[in-house]
């Protein structure tokens, strides 16, 4: 939709015909803020389709946002991508002019020119950086403010290896005015692995020093402003908490991990990243039964279970190990967020969901999960509140405690 927005017309291809036809009607398959406001104002740039021939056919570029989920140990799945590739080999082999096969999916480092480009090639019956242009363009959109981190990027990552891809994607972001990175392709792949595992890593070395404060009667938030104002460390991604869910944070450092494994090297740093945040949600049950021991039949309110404010995406959202915990113990769990009940509901069709978040408040303890704007204007007195995500107006509960602080 930013493409379109951009001036560029856009074709969507899936094969869920169910979101083809909500894109074709103008409403946007994704919870995402702005983007059924852009939808309507680019209408007539756009069209939906499942037929993979036309869209190549009627289009300069392609580019692969094909899912990459994790297998159950953790190395990637590219059957979604592998079948995307074939689609679209197949329609290259009848296509006369020259066409480019941009990757954005999130592919390890060696994907694009390894697997990608072997079926490419095989389907179309051509050669890549001759006969068809391939690159990667990895993005760095987040969840929740992905419009605004496309229109204002940090940088943009362009993995080349031809010269006619090459000019198409700088011609395609010609209007940025930020730093561009023009280099080979398997860099670019590994540029957007590292920058997430760099931020899970950030996290976790948050949370850990978090702990410590905890145990030290330490300002955890004052310690990281003081160190963030260095200007070699930077004060963004040091929120101490119950740790990073979604579906990007915690699949990329399991990938990364499977991918030094399968090359023989020893990722200590990144296993022990995965490892602080896994622990680091079950703290938050840990100091509420410093509080109410036996959870036994009490009742629980849950504040949030989208991975974070602005989605209601619950993938590897912490709320989960959570909710686990609190059913083993016996709970009664009443839970509330503004968007993402009805996900939480298919995975946990046993807890209660409340129909306001006031209405949630009404139990034995409250967790606060996910930092929703809308917690800031609850009434906590009388309350015991055990904080995961540092929400200010909590601390006026009759007992807060927070998971760092
Ligand atoms: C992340 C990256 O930030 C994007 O740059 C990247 O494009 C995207 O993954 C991706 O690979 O597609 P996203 O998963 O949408 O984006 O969300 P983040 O804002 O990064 O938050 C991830 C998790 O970290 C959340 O659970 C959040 O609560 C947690 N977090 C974030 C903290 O616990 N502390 C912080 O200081 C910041």
């Amino acid at each position: 939709m930013c493409f379109a927005e951009l001036g560029h017309d856009v074709f969507f291809v899936d094969v869920d015909p169910a979101k083809v036809d909500a894109i074709g009607s103008g409403i946007s398959p994704i919870y995402e803020p702005g983007l059924d406001e852009l939808l309507a104002k680019n209408r007539m740039r756009i069209s939906a389709t499942a037929d993979t021939h036309q869209a190549i056919q009627d289009t300069e570029i392609t580019f692969v946002c094909a899912g990459t989920p994790s297998n159950s140990d953790g190395s990637i799945d590219l059957t979604y991508m592998q079948s995307a590739c074939r689609d679209i080999g197949h329609v290259l082999k009848q296509k006369d002019e020259k066409h480019i096969v941009v990757i954005k999916s999130t592919v390890l480092s060696g994907t694009t020119e390894g697997v990608v480009r072997r079926i490419l090639e095989e389907e179309s019956g051509k050669i890549a950086h001759i006969d068809f242009g391939l690159a990667s363009n990895p993005e760095f959109l987040r969840e929740g403010s992905a419009l605004l981190d496309f229109f204002s990027p940090d940088r943009i990552v362009i993995g080349v290896a031809d010269e006619i891809s090459h000019q198409v994607l700088e011609r395609l972001y010609s209007s940025f005015e930020c730093p561009k990175v023009v280099t080979t392709i398997p860099v670019a792949e590994m540029i957007k692995y590292v920058s997430n595992a760099f931020l899970a890593t950030k996290i976790s070395f948050a949370n850990e020093i978090g702990n410590i404060c905890k145990q030290t009667g330490v300002d955890t938030a004052e310690v990281f402003w003081g160190v963030g104002l260095d200007h070699r460390i930077n004060p963004a991604f040091f929120q101490s908490g119950i740790g990073f869910g979604g579906s990007c944070f915690p699949k990329d450092v399991r990938a990364l991990i499977s991918q030094a494994e399968s090359v023989g090297v020893e990722p200590k740093l990144l296993k022990n990243v995965v490892g602080v945040n896994e622990k680091q949600p079950l703290k938050l049950v840990d100091l509420l039964q410093s509080h109410v021991p036996d959870l036994n039949k009490r009742r629980i309110g849950l504040l949030g279970l989208a991975f974070k404010p602005n989605t209601d995406d619950i993938r590897e959202s912490r709320a989960i190990p959570i909710v686990e915990r609190l059913l083993k113990e016996g709970a009664n769990v009443i839970a509330y967020d503004p968007l993402a009940m009805n996900n939480f509901r298919k995975l946990y069709p046993q807890i209660e969901y409340a129909s306001s978040a006031e209405d949630a408040l009404d139990a034995d303890a409250i967790l606060i999960t996910t930092e929703w704007e809308e917690f800031e204007e609850l009434d906590y007195s009388g309350k015991i509140v055990i904080d995961g995500r540092g929400i200010e107006k909590a601390r006026g509960g009759t007992v807060y405690e927070g998971v760092c602080w």
